[in-house]
C-alpha cells in the first residue's frame, strides 16, 4: 500500500500541513521538539484510531484549538481508500471516523485501510518492561490486521470489567453469587477466541523474528518467542479457561477482581536461552525490538498482501552501522516515514522528499 497525502488540522503542533509523500523514504528532520514525531503519530492514529503515545485523544488537539482533523488518501491493490479521523474537545462524539464520505459507525471500521508498523525508541518497553506492553503488542498488530480480533478484544474487556464489578457486588450482596456463572462463560469463550489468535500470530512471528534476528546479529544471536497462557495448546482451550476460572473463584471473590485469563498472558522472549527482559544488553534489547518489528512487517505484507507503511521514528542513530544497514535494506522495498535529527543517519539509504520541520512548519 502507498499514502498518497496526509493532512492534518490543529493537530499537535500543526495548525496546517499538507504531506506528499514519496513512494520511497520521506524523511522529517529538525531540531528537537519541532513536530516529526507528531507526524508520524498522525499517520499512526490514521492505522488504529489512537496515538502510539497517549491514549487521550485531547491532547493530540492543537492548544488553543477546539477540534482537530487528519486526513489520508492511500492507494492499495483494491482501490483509493480516504480516511478522516476528527477529534473535537466540545462534542459529545469526541472522535469521529469517516470512511471517504461515510461516517463510520465504529472506530473499528477504519481498520485496514492504512496499514503500518511503528518503530519507536519507546518501544524498547516491549522488551523491558511488564507483560502488558507485550500483550498491547500483539494486541496492536492483531487488530490492525483483523477487525474481528479488535472486536473480540473489546467484548473481553467489556467482560472483564462486569465481572470484576459483579465480584465487588457480592462482597456486598452475596446472593448474587450465581450470576457468576454466566459471566464465566462468557469470559471463556471470547478469551478462548483471543488466545487462539495470539498463539497463532505469535509462532508466525516468532519465526520471522528469529530470522531477522540471526542476519542482524550475524548468526551470533538466537531470538526466541513463544505464547505464556494459562491454557494449553490444542484441545478445548475454552473449556480449560473455564476450569480455571472456576477453580479461581474463591480467590477472585476474596480478591474482588479476576486473577486468570487472557488478561494476564505473556510472550516469552529469550536470546541465546537467557531471557532478554532480565539479561539482554540495551544494545541486544534494541536489535530483538528491531527483529519483532521486521516480523511485523512480514506478517502484514503476508495477511494483507502488500507491504505495510513502515514509520520509523529517531532509530537509525541508536543502531550500530551493520543494523543500520540491514534496517535501510528493507526500507528499500517499502514506503517508509522516517524522523531524524541529523540527515547523515540515513546515509546509505534512498531518500525521498525530505521535509525540515520548525515548530509546527513543513518545508522542503
Ligand atoms: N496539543 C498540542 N498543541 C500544540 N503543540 C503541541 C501539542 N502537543 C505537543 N505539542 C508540541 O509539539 C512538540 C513536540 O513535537 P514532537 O514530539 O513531534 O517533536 P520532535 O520533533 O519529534 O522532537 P524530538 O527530536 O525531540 O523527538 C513539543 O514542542 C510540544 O510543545
Ligand atoms: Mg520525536
Amino acid at each position: 500500500m502507498r499514502v498518497k497525502s496526509l493532512s492534518l488540522k490543529n493537530f499537535r503542533n500543526y495548525e496546517q500541513a499538507v504531506i506528499e509523500p514519496d513512494s520511497g523514504v520521506t524523511v522529517f528532520t529538525g531540531p528537537n521538539a519541532q513536530g516529526k514525531t507528531n507526524i508520524l503519530e498522525a499517520l499512526h492514529l490514521c492505522c488504529l484510531g489512537r496515538s502510539h503515545r497517549t491514549a487521550r485523544d485531547e491532547e493530540l488537539i492543537r492548544w488553543g484549538a477546539a477540534n482537530a482533523r487528519v486526513n489520508i488518501l492511500t492507494h492499495q491493490q483494491d482501490g483509493t481508500h480516504e480516511v478522516t479521523i476528527l477529534l473535537d474537545k466540545h462534542q459529545k462524539k469526541k472522535k469521529t471516523v469517516r470512511i471517504g464520505a461515510r461516517q463510520a459507525d465504529r472506530i473499528g471500521e477504519l481498520l485496514g485501510h492504512v496499514c503500518g508498523v511503528l518503530f519507536s525508541p519507546e518501544d524498547l518497553s516491549i522488551i523491558k518492561d511488564g507483560p502488558a506492553e507485550r500483550r498491547r503488542f500483539i494486541d496492536m498488530q492483531l487488530s490492525q490486521l483483523r477487525p474481528q480480533y479488535f472486536y473480540a478484544l473489546q467484548r473481553a474487556v467489556r467482560t472483564l470489567n462486569q465481572r470484576n464489578a459483579l465480584l465487588k457486588e457480592i462482597a456486598k450482596n452475596p446472593s448474587l453469587l450465581p450470576t457468576l456463572d454466566m459471566w464465566d462463560e462468557q469470559l471463556a469463550g471470547i478469551g478462548a477466541q483471543i488466545a487462539q489468535s495470539r498463539r497463532e500470530a505469535i509462532a508466525q512471528l516468532s519465526q520471522d523474528a528469529k530470522a531477522a534476528h540471526a542476519s542482524l546479529t550475524d548468526g551470533r544471536e538466537e531470538l526466541r518467542l513463544w505464547y505464556i497462557s494459562q491454557t494449553a495448546e490444542g484441545g478445548d482451550v475454552e473449556g480449560q479457561l473455564l476450569a480455571r476460572l472456576r477453580a479461581a473463584r474463591s480467590e477472585d471473590l476474596r480478591r474482588m477482581t479476576t486473577t486468570v485469563g487472557i488478561h494476564r498472558d505473556d510472550i516469552g522472549v529469550t536470546i541465546n536461552g537467557k531471557e532478554a527482559r532480565t539479561f539482554a544488553s540495551q544494545g541486544q534489547q534494541r536489535s530483538a525490538v528491531l527483529s519483532l518489528k521486521l516480523a511485523q512487517l512480514e506478517m502484514a505484507a503476508r495477511e494483507t498482501g502488500e507491504a505495510p507503511i513502515l514509520m520509523l521514528d529517531d532509530v537509525m542513530s541508536e543502531l550500530d552501522p551493520g543494523r543500520r544497514r540491514q534496517l535501510i535494506e528493507r526500507i528499500d522495498r517499502v514506503q517508509t516515514f522516517v524522523t531524524c535529527t541529523d540527515l547523515s543517519d540515513l546515509a546509505g539509504a534512498r531518500q525521498g522528499a525530505v521535509y525540515h520541520v520548525e515548530n509546527g512548519v513543513l518545508s522542503r
